[in-house]
């Protein structure tokens, strides 16, 4: 059975994180909220524990997890050879939604690593989210708490859906604040390189350090190369039906997916499409979707995993979205959205 606690984060009840932290202490799993999505914790240094993950999800063993800490001495402890740079960027974006790649220190199994000499590091700024790792033994491994494939949770009602009966507790924080998965900076290369792209933009950490490179397979479609984040070659945060990206004009996507909802409706399926408030009274028929406003892209990127999952649960057999401006966090909001779809695009032009 699966317990689930709710925790307000103004008003934390302390004897509930430290059942949590009991639970990480002895090697079991709880999950918890950050400020990007909901993580599935274990305790980083201890190797049975990390394995216990990999089975809840159903993930891949080579897939590494990133190990969630919350203060500076903790990266000393695990991590190798970090440069300036990274303590430059910590001390602007850490606590925050980026994580950073470094050697790793012998303490960190492999199991954890996924068999790497590298080890991902992120310090949340979410207070439960810090609270739990603390009381956990201050490293916590945590990828988000979904069955691998499917969306990202973004509520503990997600996590349930998923994790119910396979881990021991899950803390409901209410709803993150993000909606996506943190950005990916590779500090063991020259210059750094974004391996996943998030909330923290490469336009700001240019700003901060110069020269940061981009894994360029994560935006585009070119499948035959691997991404160098292993996690990001695997179609993930999939939806069950499936989904198309229609990439053009603004003034021209509602006018294109009306097209493409009819001629699948005649066909007698049911179908789905992902607007936004500046558009979705222009569709006319199918289970229409907001996904938030092109004004905020904050709100999309917030909602979009959420109307993934609804849409799962409306079964739908096909969806249309529209596209988004990469760019700040349109880019991670495209990158999301491409992969869900399988880098499956309708080009208007
Ligand atoms: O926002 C987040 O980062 C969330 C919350 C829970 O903190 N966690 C998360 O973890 O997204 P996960 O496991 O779903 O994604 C981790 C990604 C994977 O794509 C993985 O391949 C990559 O990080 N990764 C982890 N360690 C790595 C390493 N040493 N080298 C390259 N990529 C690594
Ligand atoms: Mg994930």
């Amino acid at each position: 059975e699966t317990k689930i606690i709710k925790i307000d984060k103004k008003q934390m009840n302390k004897s509930m994180i430290q059942e949590a932290g009991d639970i990480l202490k002895k090697g079991g799993l709880v999950a918890f909220p950050t400020e990007t999505v909901y993580g599935l914790g274990a305790d980083a240094l201890n190797e049975e524990a990390a394995a216990k993950i990999y089975a809840a999800k159903g993930r891949p063993s080579d897939n590494p997890l990133i190990v969630h800490i919350t203060h500076m001495e903790a990266l000393d402890k695990i991590a190798r050879d970090v440069p300036p740079a990274a303590v430059k960027i910590a001390d602007r974006h850490w606590p925050g939604p980026l994580t950073m790649i470094f050697q790793k220190k012998d303490i960190v199994p492999y199991g954890t690593t996924g068999g790497l000499e590298t080890v991902a590091v992120r310090m949340p700024s979410h207070e439960i989210a810090r609270e739990v790792i603390n009381a956990g033994g201050g490293f916590i491994a945590a990828p988000s708490a979904n069955t691998s494939g499917r969306p990202s949770p973004t509520t503990a009602q997600h996590v349930e859906e998923d994790m119910d009966g396979r881990i021991e507790m899950i803390v409901d924080g209410g709803p993150v604040e993000i909606g996506v998965e943190s950005t990916i900076l590779d500090m063991t290369v020259e210059p750094p390189m974004i391996l996943r792209p998030g909330a923290v933009t490469e336009e700001m950490l240019r700003e901060l350090i110069g020269e940061v490179a981009v894994d360029h397979t994560l935006i585009t479609s070119d499948s035959n190369k691997a991404p160098k984040a292993p996690g990001m070659k695997y179609r993930h945060y999939a939806p069950a039906a499936e989904l198309a990206v229609i990439e053009g004009p603004v003034e021209k996507l509602a006018e294109e997916i009306n097209r493409l909802a009819a001629a699948r409706q005649a066909e007698g399926y049911k179908v789905g499409i992902i607007g936004t408030e500046e558009t979705v009274s222009g569709y006319t028929s199918g289970d229409v979707k907001s996904i938030g406003t092109r004004e905020d892209e904050s709100t999309i990127a917030s909602r979009l995993y959420a109307v993934l999952r609804e849409f799962d649960d409306d079964g739908v057999d096909y969806i249309y979205s529209e596209s988004f401006a990469t760019g700040g966090i349109g880019s991670a909001i495209m990158n999301r959205l491409l992969k869900a779809a399988g880098h499956h695009v309708i080009n208007i032009q």
